[in-house]
């Protein structure tokens, strides 16, 4: 997990909801809500994506934005915005997204657990989805 101060409450709501359901986290930080510039605590964690170090993760700023521009640009990082469930649900389906980003400062707590769940939840439906999505790195 990472974000920024505008998602710093958000992550630490999620993170408690996550240990309390046996997760083991790794937090990349913030960790206060002191202002910090959200690509210095999103890089790392989309490198440990990108480098095959963690699998799964669990992005947050103000918006979500920021967030999901910064861990994009890594070529083995899928990172969707997501703003409720179905959207949630969608990008493991279709996108097999491997960072799920929540806007911290735009959506109910209690709904971005419902969505973390569904994210942690829901394998990719492969298909005719297997080539869109090895297009995404593959034509540039
Ligand atoms: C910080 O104020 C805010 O800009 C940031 O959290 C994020 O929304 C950026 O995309």
């Amino acid at each position: 997990m990472a974000s920024d101060h505008g998602g710093f409450e958000m992550k630490e709501f999620l993170k408690n909801k996550l240990i309390e359901a046996g997760y083991k986290i790794k937090d990349f930080g913030t960790h206060s809500e002191e202002s910090v510039d959200y690509p210095d605590i999103i890089h790392p964690l989309a490198k440990a994506i990108n480098n095959g170090e963690y699998k799964i993760g669990i992005i947050m700023c103000g918006s979500g934005n920021g967030a999901q521009i910064v861990a994009n640009k890594y070529p083995n990082v899928r990172a969707g915005l997501c703003w409720n469930e179905e959207q949630t649900m969608l990008i493991r389906l279709h996108n097999n997204a491997n960072i799920l980003s929540l806007p911290g400062r735009f959506i109910p707590f209690d709904q971005a657990w419902k969505m973390v769940e569904i994210f942690l939840s829901t394998d990719f439906e492969g298909g005719r989805h297997v080539q869109r999505v090895d297009k995404i790195s593959k034509i540039l």
